[in-house]
């Protein structure tokens, strides 16, 4: 007999249904997965037969065929060992087909019949919830906090394969209990703890507000570390659109906690210097998102940038550009959005100590040269802002004294930022300053007299290419934006000529 189950499947951060197909005939006992079935897929024989008997359940002498439609795209993941396993017990009549109606299952097994949580969750409850009639997802225990993000769409979580098919067998469903949401799992971690460094904070919020890259650039010691880390704390809450991609992309990558899928936060990410080009960009033979599409919609910190491999800082070139990133693969290929901040932090030179007054640098010119040079024209040209970190004196870091707090900062950063979304809603949807084209905004902008003659001497004197040019009136807008003034006037645009990279070296 033929048994169908309907089951899905992941591609990028989206999910599509998947027919599962079983059929037992009288044959040698031999089971054959046939669809583009790949990796775990393979394996899914093994533990579906151990999972059945351990469970209770006959597993059947006969030829087994498992087919997965579509077939003509590639399944990879353990999510289809349930669908299989029930497919079995209808081929089989162990289990009546229309028990199976209107379900949608996905999950691993474990050996024992246990169900195994599985990546991609979220995008799953999504497509389910699109399909109709309406179907009843059923979906492992841990992978409830993610599915229940979708409303309007019935659950069922079994902690084990016996206990699923009672459950179809009496054709009701326990309603797994939906996680309630923290009040505030942030870190408190706070702008106020970090001593002096008023114009580095200043520097941070401006691009916070505009969502501009910043490359920070200072002796070891001085709090670079520190100050990137508490950028998140000043960014805007996520909108119901934006956490749902984040949570979205996470589930795909298998990242998730019930936490982090109830209350999403805006991601902080900070590899470290040893991660592969893979790990950062996303990729491999089964393909996962990767740090930039792990930090969509937040920040991408990377410490000591000029300790990551000339390769893998180049590779960022396409996700800063385009905002998303793009896995071309034999058979079909995968984006995954990214589109983040990237922040940077770097000694100004190999010893540290180039423009430190507090110690002599010890590096020859050309030592200093070769190090700076690691940081490629494309990708600097891509960084808005660049920052000049200098050691705090000595005694006022004893004081204690404490600066501006995050709450502070966040209000002037979300006013900003709304702002920007009702200039540009019309235009490009929900943007950023520095995520709308540098021509346009020239275009568009309104620029006094007195600020545009600054702006047309600055790029003579700094012989400023196009790209350049226009990169300081982005910034210029979110300083405008910050001080809530509709045009962009001449103290605006001498803040922002002092971000470039030149005028921060020269400090
Ligand atoms: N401005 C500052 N205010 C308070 N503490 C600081 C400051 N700068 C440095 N520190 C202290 O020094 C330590 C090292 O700072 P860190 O952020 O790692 O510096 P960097 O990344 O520039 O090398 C921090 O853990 C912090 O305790
Ligand atoms: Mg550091
Ligand atoms: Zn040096």
């Amino acid at each position: 007999m033929l048994a169908s189950v309907q089951s899905a499947a992941v591609q990028g951060i989206d999910a599509y249904g998947v027919t599962v197909e079983v059929d037992a005939a009288q044959g040698l006992p031999v089971w054959t997965i046939v669809g583009l079935a790949v990796g775990g897929v393979k394996e899914s024989r093994e533990r579906v037969a151990a999972a059945l008997v351990n469970s209770g359940f006959v597993v059947p002498h006969k030829r087994v065929t498992v087919n997965l439609a579509p077939a003509d795209r590639r399944k990879e993941g353990t999510a289809f060992d349930l669908p299989i396993a029930i497919g079995i017990l209808v081929a089989t009549g162990q289990l009546p087909a229309a028990a199976v109606d209107n379900v949608v299952i996905v999950g691993e097994l474990g050996l024992d019949g246990s169900v195994r949580p599985v990546r991609g969750a979220l995008p799953i409850a999504r497509d389910v919830a699109r399909r109709a009639p309406p179907y009843t997802l059923v979906i492992p225990p841990l992978n409830v906090a993610e599915a229940a993000r979708v409303s309007r769409l019935a659950l069922a979580a079994p902690a084990t394969l016996a206990q699923l098919v009672a459950e179809l067998r009496a054709g009701k469903f326990v309603a797994p209990e939906r996680p309630v949401a923290r009040e505030d799992p942030r870190d408190s971690c706070d702008f106020a703890e970090v001593v002096g460094q008023e114009a580095a904070k200043r520097a941070l919020e401006v691009a916070a507000a505009g969502r501009h890259n910043v490359l920070m650039i200072g002796p070891p010691g001085t709090g670079k570390t520190m100050l990137a880390r508490r950028l998140p704390t000043v960014l805007p809450e996520l909108t119901e659109e934006e956490a749902l991609e984040v949570v979205a992309i996470h589930s795909v990558a298998g990242a998730l906690t019930a936490d982090a899928a109830t209350t999403p936060q805006r991601p902080f990410r900070a590899p470290h210097h040893s991660i592969s080009g893979a790990g950062l960009i996303g990729g491999g033979s089964s393909p996962r998102p990767g740090e930039v599409s792990l930090a969509h919609h937040g920040v991408l910190f990377l410490d000591e940038l000029l300790e990551f491999p000339r390769h893998v800082l180049e590779s960022l070139r396409q996700p800063l550009e385009d905002a998303r990133v793009v896995i071309a693969r034999a058979s079909s290929s995968v984006t995954y959005p990214a589109r983040f901040t990237l922040v940077g932090a770097m000694n100004p030179c190999p010893c540290g100590h180039a423009g430190d007054p507090a110690s002599a640098c010890t590096c020859t010119p050309a030592d200093a040269a070769r190090y700076r040079s690691r940081l490629s024209g494309p990708l600097l040209d891509r960084i808005d802002m660049h920052v000049a970190v200098g050691a705090v004196p000595v005694r006022e870091l004893g004081c204690g004294a404490r600066g501006e707090s995050s709450a502070g900062m966040r209000q002037r950063v979300a006013a900003a930022h709304s702002r920007q979304r009702r200039r540009y809603a019309n235009v490009f949807g929900d943007r950023a300053n520095a995520h709308v084209p540098g021509r346009w905004l020239s275009a568009n902008t309104k620029i006094s007299a007195e600020a545009r003659s600054m702006l047309e001497t600055a790029s003579d004197r700094l012989s400023l290419s196009a790209r350049g040019y226009h990169r300081v009136i982005k910034v210029a807008r979110t300083i405008a934006d910050l001080d809530g003034d509709p045009s962009v006037q001449a103290p605006h645009v001498a803040e922002a000529l002092r971000y470039r990279a030149s005028a921060a070296r020269a400090e």
